[in-house]
């Protein structure tokens, strides 16, 4: 037997990584599945993970066990990894000279990078990735937007007092559903994919005019309101005054056709662009619906209550929050490509060794090690 080689395989060197079970009730979302640990496992890396971590997922602690990882306190970890935000209890477990990676919600005003940085860790946002090509493996903001762009369409089926797809039947035939989505970015693009897999004659509009062609390539129809606000890194630019005026007007007139209204417009660092009026809601048939996807941020419609499904005018609106955890199994497969994706570039031979010349890595990083680590942690 090669002795070597099997204490080799028994003790990998290198990071040690900690999954957390998540502590918020509704986050059913695991940072790591069982299934990306062999190929961690393969660069040197050690993945503890706390027990019960997967469940919300479904995901059994022998899962995680069968696939190399060990059992025990993920905040023993040089690399913390987490889903949602950290909470205060979560931060305090946290120890200079540790590292986070998860969603931090670093444009939220009570976000904690301010503790994480007196507390010495080291803290990547995932929502700091910058959306380029080589980072796309890693963007964890459009895999988890994918997931809430196909929850937000079932949602509106299941809410729509009417069918999506055309039917034709001995007691009659039925007309398709009219879907509007507004705002294509990942989320966006996704829902006219869906409603169109569902038999939904689709529309999409966006005020970056280089999304027409994306909104064509999946069966859709373009929605042309002659506004161009094309910003930077892929993202629109907030609209002045009169554009709004004047995309509100249109879009009052526009809506009115549809049975059903997807919005997830978002400007970055800005509340979410009040893109339906209640005039326009007023103006749409009893039992319409629409499904807002930007509640998080104030709501694309102006008679949103974020995190409620409320009945205005007969027009169904729902404002949903956190879809992605609604689908904890897929959301978490592909979360974990992202992590691990991200992990592995912060590694070298093994060990943790972040190149902050690497743009990926400078941008996501939200607060360094200090050079002097106290032993010190934050008081919950
Ligand atoms: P994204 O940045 O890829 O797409 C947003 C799109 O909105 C862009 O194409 C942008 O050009 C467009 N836009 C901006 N201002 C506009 C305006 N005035 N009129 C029309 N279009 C406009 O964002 P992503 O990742 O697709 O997310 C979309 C929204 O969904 C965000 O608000 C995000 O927070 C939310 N979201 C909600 C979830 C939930 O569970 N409720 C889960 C994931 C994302």
């Amino acid at each position: 037997m090669d002795t070597t080689q099997s204490a080799q395989t028994a003790a990998p060197r290198g990071a040690r990584v900690g999954v957390v079970r998540e502590t918020n009730p509704d986050e059913r979302r695991v940072a790591l599945v069982p299934k990306i640990i062999p190929a961690l496992r393969k660069q040197g890396v050690e993945v503890i993970v706390e027990a019960g971590a997967g469940l919300g997922a479904l995901i059994p602690d022998e899962a995680y066990t069968e696939a190399g990882a060990t059992l025990g306190d993920p905040y023993s970890a040089d690399v913390v990894v987490k889903v949602a935000p950290p909470n205060d209890s979560e931060v305090a477990k946290l120890s200079s000279g540790q590292t986070l990676i998860g969603f931090l919600a670093p444009r939220n005003a009570d976000n904690k990078i301010g503790a994480l940085r007196s507390a010495g860790v080291q803290a990547f946002a995932v929502e700091a990735i910058p959306r380029i090509s080589r980072a796309q493996v890693m963007d964890a903001l459009s895999s988890q937007a994918n997931v809430a762009g196909y929850k937000a369409v079932l949602l509106a089926a299941s809410e729509s007092t009417r069918f999506f797809p055309m039917l034709t039947t001995a007691a009659g035939t039925v007309k398709p559903a009219t879907v509007l989505v507004l705002g294509v970015g990942v989320a966006g693009l996704q829902a006219l994919a869906t409603a169109k897999r569902l038999g939904g004659r689709t529309t999409g509009y966006d005020v970056r005019p280089e999304v027409a062609d994306q909104v064509r390539s999946v069966g859709a129809q373009w929605l042309d309101l002659g506004i161009d606000a094309a910003g930077e890194g892929g993202y629109a630019r907030e609209l002045t005054d009169e554009e709004k005026a004047q995309q509100q007007q249109a879009l009052e007139d526009a809506i009115k056709g549809f049975d059903v209204v997807i919005t997830t417009a978002l400007v970055p660092g800005r509340p979410a662009p009040r893109l339906v009026t209640a005039a326009a809601v007023e103006g749409m048939k009893p039992g319409s619906v629409i499904v807002d996807l930007a509640g998080e941020t104030g709501g694309n419609c102006e008679l949103t209550e974020p995190g409620k499904t409320v009945v205005r005018h007969g027009v169904t609106i729902a404002s949903p929050l956190n879809l992605p955890a609604t689908m904890p199994e897929h959301a978490s497969e592909l979360y974990s490509k992202n992590i691990a994706a991200l992990l592995e570039l912060m590694l070298k031979d093994g060990a943790l060794a972040p190149d902050f010349e690497d743009q990926v890595l400078a941008d996501s990083c939200v607060t360094r090690e200090r050079s002097e680590p106290s032993s010190q942690k934050v008081e919950a």
